[in-house]
């Protein structure tokens, strides 16, 4: 595992962006592995603006979310429309081309990522109980994409981004732990103290169902992006 140390969200940001550029730039039909939550937001905002200015094209480009909340009240709820928000109006990418698990896809989304070639490079935060994607404390390392009841403390953590915490949706569908590890390539990225102890706990713990993020040890090719804040306790 290699980690990065950034002193500021920004910093990681460009860095990142132009990790995925780079990409772009040598394969234009990449596979890309999307996050949502606050954390990726500024390496999307950049690659908007770097992708523009390089004149790089997302046409061919292929995307697989990490999860999708079950039974939403609104539309722009669904990290479909985040994504369509943050990152997908923003860049000529395919719309067909961008996919997201549902509940009647469940674990043939893994086929749906295999058949389209695998993920090159894929994009992860992580929760403050140390969960990736939607997989909380205790998910076994071998899972597949899988529907999730959400922890109060995700359920509480994700309440910002909803009009009340009554809002937030209580179950999710999330790709498993074992579908992330397939991935050819991973960068996670952590900003902010609340994340300093998943944090220290990913990089210098035995990997443990206790920090889901922690299976990423086993993983040939991975990078940890983490500001001042999420480093503090390393
Ligand atoms: C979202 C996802 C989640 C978030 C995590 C951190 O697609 O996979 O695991 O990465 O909950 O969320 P933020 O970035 O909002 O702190």
């Amino acid at each position: 595992m290699k980690i990065i140390k950034c002193k500021t969200p920004d910093e990681i940001a460009l860095l990142c962006a132009n990790k995925i550029l780079n990409l772009l730039k040598n394969k234009n039909d990449a596979i890309l592995g999307l996050a949502t939550g606050s954390t990726p937001v500024k390496t999307y905002r950049k690659l908007i603006e770097l992708s523009k200015q390089d004149n790089v094209s997302f046409k061919n480009v292929k995307t697989f979310n990490l999860d999708e909340y079950i039974n939403y009240k609104n539309e722009i709820d669904s990290y479909k429309y985040f994504m369509y928000d943050n990152l997908f109006k923003h860049i000529d990418i395919d719309l067909n081309n961008t996919h997201f698990p549902n509940e009647m896809l469940l674990d043939k989304y893994d086929d749906q990522i295999e058949k389209a070639g695998g993920v090159d490079l894929q994009i992860l935060g992580i929760g403050a109980n140390g969960h990736i994607a939607f997989n909380e404390p205790n998910t076994p390392f071998d899972s597949k994409t899988h529907v999730v009841g959400l922890s109060q403390k995700t359920i509480e953590d994700n309440a910002r981004f909803f009009n009340s915490i009554d809002e937030v949706p209580t179950s999710a569908i999330t790709m498993g732990l074992a579908t992330i590890m397939k991935s050819k390539e991973i960068i996670l990225i952590a900003t902010g103290k609340n994340k300093a102890d998943a944090i220290n706990k990913l990089i210098n713990e035995k990997p443990s169902l206790l920090c889901p993020a922690s299976i990423l040890q086993n993983h040939p090719n991975v990078t940890i992006y983490v500001d001042d804040d999420s480093a503090s306790l390393l």
